[in-house]
């Protein structure tokens, strides 16, 4: 069946000629400039494709397994995708046929529900809570999980909301997913960027039929090289991706394994994340007390990754406010939270560093707050 457009990509598609003096809510770390890898790269590396895996460099494999503290897996587990986007791609689309069920979060990613209702899927949603601090509600997903449950999807750290599932909220969702034999996919493209405690452990390694999405974009920054991952116990599963991408982009492109390979070097991928995190935490304290200032905002501080939804008092919807702040006078972006359904809320956060004049888009955003 044909895919259909997501309120959220409309939003983005009529919006990038806009050219905003600031955005606020951008959500992934400063990135990195090609000269940032220079001094590792070999200009002599040809450019050709023969002789490679169909599931990525091993070296990058290894890494992605390392830095999701699966080492006890083994390369074959892991398949290297354009983003994490791909990997839940192929997961959704080699998993579930028309009928079947699947479990969906919401707010959240909405790629499971738009490939989900592309294919015919029978769809339910659990709503998360600003009341509960949007924490996945697990007597609703276990009511919501029958027999015919084919697949779970979540995300971990939570897009839109930076809530967390910890790894005993994991073990129960496990249960849940296991006592139907339900395949568990967990998009933790936002890890690493943790801040109230560890990073929970992956999906794939926890239960045979979860699988792991992630990529280089959000926490190092890296989203232009379209280079991510799928983690899997069942190679099957991993073969099956291989298939279906064989019938669309065929390959990973070599230039962004190879730069990926080089982020993902230990000595690199910490000082990566030290600096990601220490900016993260700087611009999520000065957000913070810019909310706590503002009688026409309010948030549940996120518990990790670099995005949260602010409640905009009043009767204005977040779209319409959205596209306000957007035009002149303020000239700033951010995305409304009807592009997750929750028109009364709008998408904040924190990356991006000192290219997206963060102090201005607050300044901007009080400004349109005060007209209010
Ligand atoms: C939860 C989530 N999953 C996947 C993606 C796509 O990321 P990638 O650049 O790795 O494809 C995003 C990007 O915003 C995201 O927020």
């Amino acid at each position: 069946m044909k895919v259909r457009i997501h309120t959220l990509f409309q939003y983005l598609l009529d919006t990038t000629t806009a050219e905003p003096e600031a955005i606020l809510g951008f959500s992934l770390s400063q990135s990195p400039t090609l000269g940032d890898f220079l001094p590792d790269l070999d200009p002599t590396l040809p450019l050709d494709w023969n002789q490679k895996s169909f599931q990525g460099l091993p070296a990058l494999r290894d890494a992605v397994l390392a830095q999701a503290g699966l080492s006890h897996l083994t390369p074959d587990n892991v398949l290297i995708t354009a983003g994490a986007a791909e990997a839940n791609f192929l997961a959704l689309m080699q998993l579930v046929q028309p009928g079947d069920h699947i479990v969906i979060e919401t707010p959240g990613w909405p790629q499971a529900a738009v490939l989900g209702q592309s294919i015919g899927a029978d769809i339910t949603r659990i709503q998360r809570h600003e009341a509960d601090n949007w924490q996945l509600p697990l007597q609703a997903l276990s009511d919501a999980v029958t027999p015919n449950t084919r697949l779970i999807f979540l995300t971990n750290p939570n897009n839109p909301t930076g809530a967390l599932m910890s790894a005993h909220d994991l073990a129960q969702i496990v249960t849940i997913a296991d006592r139907v034999g339900a395949w568990l996919v967990v998009d933790e493209v936002y890890a690493g960027l943790e801040w109230q405690g560890p990073r929970p452990p992956s999906i794939a390694g926890l239960y045979p039929r979860g699988i792991t999405t992630g990529s280089g974009s959000k926490a190092l920054g890296l989203q232009g090289l379209r280079t991510g991952w799928m983690i899997c116990q069942d190679k099957a599963i991993i073969m099956d991706a291989v298939i279906l991408r064989e019938n669309s982009s065929e390959i990973m492109n070599i230039m962004g394994e190879v730069i990926a390979e080089i982020a993902l070097r230990p000595y690199r991928l910490a000082a990566a994340l030290t600096r990601a995190r220490a900016d993260a935490i700087a611009n999520l304290d000065r957000l913070d007390h810019f909310i706590a200032t503002q009688p026409r905002l309010s948030w549940v501080r996120p518990q990790a990754g670099l995005i949260g939804l602010a409640r905009l008092a009043g009767d204005m919807d977040a779209e319409t406010f959205a596209r306000r702040l957007l035009a002149p006078p303020y000239r700033t972006f951010l995305l409304p939270g009807t592009a997750y359904d929750q028109p009364a809320h709008i998408r904040l956060g924190v990356g991006g560093g000192a290219a997206v004049n963060l102090d201005l888009g607050l300044s901007r955003l009080a400004a349109l707050l005060d007209t209010l």
